[in-house]
């Protein structure tokens, strides 16, 4: 199944080196919208004196709340009980401790608060009709690093027109009014609660998939479980946000380990959610775990993605580390289900072979050196998180459809019978994860993302498909036209694959593509 892969071949594959997914801590999840000026800077304290700055928790992000409504020029005021001062000497406060300081607006007119906690001097004061001038008052008047954008005033119910804004126009025109106000590198995130769609990283350095997070194993857990499948779309210094930590905030040691443990994995944003004046010695060290933090933060940026599905409520995740193609990646067992389970895998499942290092980081010991598989014990609602170092590494053969990219995914409009992903039964009587509906028009394709070949040279790619649903497809591999795969050639191409990671890409600008399950590969010489 697999070919050595050699380490040599691989040096011009180390380029990668992103900004890594945003760590710090948030008002929200506490406090909601009582939140002050004293308040936010005991937080920015506490951040430093709990050692947390140093563990690479460098913003204090000002959620919801702050508003004071616009004045009569339609600029900004803060809420006078809160912030008296206005939020400049809050930010400079924030600043002095060597710190990051995040605000918080809405892509329309009214905020969440204001829908959902009476907050009502947030009336019209998000983006909408002030997209330059607000960029003006956050970024170069008061000096903040970070916003976060919410979406509750561009749905009809947050605005006065009732208006349904598309989410693409408002923070594309957001981001755009952000970079000519001169800050290029201050990072959005996108708050619409679902992944908007794949424009989403031209606007935003981030995005949330999810609704919101709250307290307590079962939110958590669900929010967790709507990030899974999403590894394709946190790319190229963009990521997924699952929400902010609930880390802290009442559930088990085992259920805030999965939580913090998982969000590295998914290479989510870090945002602490927790008073950090009051913060639990147990939850500190959960937070200042630096190997959980050191594959969330790694240079690669990589999102893990589902390499085994064990059961509905038990996968194993993987990604590289460091190096792209390397021999050390992260491996992660991740486990809701509410009894203890057996996991086990085959190193060369993730194409790792000889003899393998192995450290489990959740509980931070060494396992020594292993050869053939890892089984490992995991506890109910627990993950556990290995750093492999492999003696080799081995070309995969197959990449799964729900490791390509769709460029039509979203999950906002779900009646748009957009590109997705279906667990179906595939042609091998197992269930697995499909690209269904992709294709039928100008631009909507699939895209796989460094395909890795140890050598280079020609190749068979057979398409797995389910060849009656739906129409053949154009090929184009690096970019370049590799032909037309349909029933006529059994889904089967050859095509050169250079050394290192490559691109395959199927489209069909006419008509619906057939359900991709996935690509076999296989080095021509070897047929
Ligand atoms: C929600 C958002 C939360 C929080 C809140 C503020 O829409 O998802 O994270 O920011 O608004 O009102």
């Amino acid at each position: 199944m697999h070919r050595l892969f050699f380490a040599s071949a691989l040096v011009a594959l180390s380029a990668y080196g992103y900004e890594t997914p945003t760590m710090g801590w948030s008002s929200w999840n506490t406090y909601r919208v009582n939140i002050d000026e004293s308040l936010i800077k005991s937080q920015a304290d506490a951040m430093v004196a709990t050692g947390l700055k140093d563990c690479g928790y460098d913003h204090i992000n000002i959620d919801d709340g702050w508003f004071g409504g616009r004045d009569e020029n339609g600029r900004h005021t803060t809420n006078l009980k809160r912030f008296p001062n206005g939020l400049k000497p809050v930010v400079d406060y924030i600043h002095s401790k060597g710190l990051k300081a995040g605000a918080y607006s809405d892509a329309g007119e009214n905020t969440c608060g204001w829908k959902w906690d009476n907050d009502e001097l947030s009336y019209q004061v998000g983006f909408y009709d002030h997209d330059a001038a607000d960029a003006k008052f956050f970024f170069t008047e008061t000096g903040f690093d970070f916003i976060k954008v919410d979406f509750c005033g561009g749905l009809p119910y947050g605005n006065a027109k009732g208006e349904k804004m598309s989410e693409r126009e408002r923070y594309t025109a957001i981001r755009k009014a952000i970079d000519a106000e001169g800050f290029p590198n201050v990072r959005m995130n996108i708050c619409r609660w679902a992944y908007p769609g794949t424009w989403a990283s031209e606007a935003g350095f981030s995005w949330r998939v999810t609704p919101d997070i709250a307290e307590g194993w079962e939110n958590v857990r669900n929010t967790l479980n709507e990030g899974l499948l999403l590894a394709p779309y946190a790319y190229g210094g963009h990521y997924n946000d699952l929400d902010m930590l609930e880390v802290g905030r009442g559930m088990t040691l085992e259920e805030d380990r999965t939580h913090f443990a998982m969000w590295c994995v998914l290479a989510s944003p870090l945002l602490i959610g927790c008073d950090l004046t009051t913060i639990k010695p147990e939850t500190l060290e959960l937070l200042k775990n630096r190997e959980l933090i050191a594959i969330d933060q790694d240079p690669l940026g990589l999102q893990a993605a589902i390499v085994r599905q064990y059961a509905d409520d038990r996968y194993a995740f993987v990604k590289d580390l460091g190096k792209l193609g390397g021999t050390v990646r992260c491996l992660a067992f991740y486990s809701w289900s509410d009894e203890a389970s057996e996991f086990e895998i085959a190193f060369d499942e993730v194409d790792l072979g000889g003899k393998v290092k192995v450290r489990e980081l959740v509980e931070g010991v060494d396992l020594g050196t292993m050869e053939g598989k890892l089984s490992c014990k995991v506890p109910a609602h627990g993950t556990r998180v290995f750093r492999l170092e492999g003696e080799k590494r081995l070309e995969r053969r197959r990449y799964p459809a729900h490791w390509a990219f769709l460029s039509g995914y979203q999950e906002l409009d779900p009646d748009a019978r957009t590109a997705n992903y279906g667990l179906v039964k595939g042609n091998n009587g197992k269930y697995q994860y499909t690209a269904r509906r992709v294709g039928g028009a100008e631009g909507d394709y699939l895209l796989w993302r460094d395909v890795l070949s140890e050598a280079g040279g020609e190749y068979v790619l057979k398409f797995d498909v389910f060849p009656c649903d739906g129409a053949g497809f154009d090929v184009e591999v690096n970019g370049e036209n590799a032909g037309f795969a349909s029933k006529a050639c059994d889904f089967t191409l050859k095509a050169r694959l250079k050394a290192g990671p490559n691109t395959i890409r199927l489209s069909n600008d006419a008509e619906k593509m057939c359900t991709i399950c996935g690509v076999d590969l296989e080095p021509a010489a070897q047929q």
